[in-house]
């Protein structure tokens, strides 16, 4: 990292995230090389569930990145931050009518999750006397995720269905299909009862031919759209889920390019791409200290830190990457990172480390995805986040006080 971390820590704290603006730069670059190089009409809607710091949103966007949202309140906060209503994709599972209402106003891309949502939509479209152009969900069954249940189905000829209606009662454009084959696979026991937290596998990335598969198909069905209805798409949104930058992402490129390239007979449409991780997993870290040393049953050692699951929330899925900043400690042993909370999973990693003592220096490295986002102030208030440019350093989010946290409520 290109920060003197000591010095950050003794002027803004411990635990401290900091963000590197060049890292989320190069990869917005990359990325878009790689799409870029085989298909001619690409744009990157960058998922805000990721991470949507306002910091990092803004480093995002400078770099002509679309938003991709999930919520009215994701949406607000691409507004806010200056995004044009185009270049906005609107997703979820759960669009309330003013929030649709306003998102065809700004000519967003709404992409329809299920039949209240075209209900609500078709009513829109009489209110506002004109038709609205929309993007149909679909979902394809690969043989992964038994949980997913986003979209209409394409196997059972819901989405076909639902296109008819649009078709027929001409209030609803379709102009885009949307799939996202979700962001990771899910393997375990969700039979009743079970723990699900604790009784899953987490497989990420997913294999790229998958997306080849999904994408065959998807191609399939839109030139059965063509043939049927006579429509022709501006968009194929693939959704997210794509690896890091470097790690084989050429081929996930490849899957989801060549089915569109070889197999569409209709114009090009532009591939819509939601990655989330990919831009700003490895554009994030978070720096803690060491607070007391453990020797438990069995000879383990545990190191509890100032850092945990609260901030962390994806260390209860997969450990995290650890660094220890100390010198000449001599080789390392396995200890268990625990999280400063009272909680049994405040787990952040079981890992290989140097020797340590209390007031050491850590750093939980690439946990730029899906962490912030989903961390809360659980008995503890979230720490500042730093983003750092070219050098210069900036707190784009203060450290939290209990002031900050008490306002919503009454005494
Ligand atoms: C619709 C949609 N698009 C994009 C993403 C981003 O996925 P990832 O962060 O794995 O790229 C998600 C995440 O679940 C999603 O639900």
């Amino acid at each position: 990292m290109d920060i003197d971390i000591e010095n950050a820590i003794r002027e803004y704290g411990s635990p401290l995230f900091v963000i590197l603006a060049n890292t989320l730069r190069e990869n917005v670059r990359l990325f878009r090389e790689e799409f870029s190089s085989v298909y001619p009409k690409i744009e990157i809607a960058y998922s805000y569930k990721a991470n949507s710091l306002l910091g990092l949103l803004r480093v995002l966007h400078k770099e002509g990145v679309w938003a991709e949202v999930a919520s009215g309140f994701e949406y607000e906060i691409a507004r806010l931050l200056g995004v044009p209503g185009g270049k906005i994709v609107f997703n979820g599972p759960y669009k309330r009518r003013e929030e649709l209402f306003r998102a065809v106003e700004d000519r967003a891309l709404i992409n329809v999750d299920h039949w209240k949502e075209i209900e609500l939509l078709e009513e829109i479209s009489s209110q506002a006397g004109r038709v609205i152009d929309i993007g149909v969900r679909v979902r394809i069954n690969l043989g992964i995720n038994s949980v997913d249940r986003f979209g209409f189905d394409l196997e059972s000829g819901e989405a076909e269905s639902v296109i008819t209606r649009c078709v027929e009662r001409k209030m609803l454009n379709v102009v885009g299909l949307h799939v996202h084959l979700t962001s990771y696979i899910l393997e375990g026991d969700i039979s009743k009862g079970s723990i699900t937290a604790r009784k899953i596998r987490l497989i990420w990335p997913k294999d790229h031919n998958l997306y080849r598969n999904a994408l065959i198909k998807v191609v399939e069905f839109s030139n059965r759209l063509k043939e049927r209805f006579g429509i022709t798409l501006d968009y194929l949104d693939i959704g997210g889920g794509f690896p890091g930058i470097g790690e084989k992402l050429r081929d996930y490129v490849l899957a989801v390019s060549e089915p569109v390239l070889k197999g569409l007979r209709e114009k090009l449409p532009t591939v819509i791409l939601e990655p989330g991780r990919a831009l700003v997993k490895n554009a994030m870290h978070l720096v803690a200290t060491v607070v007391g040393i453990k020797q438990l049953g069995g000879g383990r050692i545990g190191v509890v830190v100032d850092a945990g699951i609260n901030l962390l929330p994806t260390s209860l899925w997969s450990g995290q990457e650890v660094e220890a900043l100390v010198e000449n400690r001599g080789g390392g042993y396995e200890v268990i990172l625990y999280g400063p909370l009272c909680l049994q999973t405040d787990i952040v990693a079981v890992t290989q480390l140097p020797e340590l003592k209390a007031g050491d220096m850590l750093i939980v490295k690439n946990v730029g995805a899906y962490n912030f986002s989903q961390s809360t102030q659980f008995i503890f208030p979230r720490p500042a986040v730093l983003l750092v440019d070219d050098g210069k350093f900036e707190v784009i989010r203060r450290a939290e006080t209990l002031e900050d946290l008490l306002v919503f409520e009454k005494l």
